[in-house]
């Protein structure tokens, strides 16, 4: 398995928890109000997996490794894919304020938690299909297969931390998301 099929995997994963949060913000849309734990959850997936877990392996061991090869070339990728993963924890910590006004039914908040909602899942579609279809078949091009076995073993160190459970918790939160719209 390559380095990237893994990330690629993991996206699948995303994917869904957007699919969910997307049926959310249509159904504020027309004044249906899910119940505040479906955004709870959604920020507790946004940070635990898709940031801490996710981007994780992509900044810090994936984007660190490729900043050594070629004198930068994927340098301008590398970069706007940063500011996408930042941009996005900027966009779940408003989504985390709002919630609690939400739960007390201030229309204005709602409003914000729904704005920061859908601008939080097109953002973060548009990052995963970029990454699956234009950043990583790069990356594959450009990483040999020590920097490959390198970056296998790294991601599997990440995973292993909290005894191997994140990837199942976090399939059972997206679950948990879905039976509460
Ligand atoms: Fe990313
Ligand atoms: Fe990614």
């Amino acid at each position: 398995m390559k380095p990237t099929e893994m990330l690629t995997k993991e996206h699948g994963l995303i994917r869904q928890a957007l699919d969910n949060m997307h049926l959310a913000v249509e159904k504020l849309e027309t004044g249906e109000k899910p119940p505040r734990q479906f955004f709870d959850k959604a920020v507790e997936f946004s940070r635990a997996f898709s940031d801490k877990f996710h981007h994780f392996k992509e900044e810090y061991l994936m984007f660190a490794r490729l900043a050594q090869k070629k004198k930068g070339a994927l340098d301008a990728q590398i970069d706007a894919l940063r500011y996408q993963h930042e941009r996005g924890r900027g966009i779940v910590n408003e989504i985390a304020n709002s919630i609690d006004a939400y739960a007390k039914g201030e229309d204005a908040k709602t409003l914000i938690l729904m704005e920061n909602l859908a601008a939080y899942v097109a953002l973060l579609r548009h990052h995963i299909h970029r990454e699956d279809h234009i950043f990583y078949p790069m990356v594959d091009k450009e990483l040999s297969k020590d920097d490959q076995k390198y970056l296998l073993d790294e991601f599997k160190k990440k995973e292993s931390e909290d005894g191997g459970k994140a990837f199942a918790n976090s399939q059972k939160l997206v679950q948990e998301m879905g039976s509460l719209l």
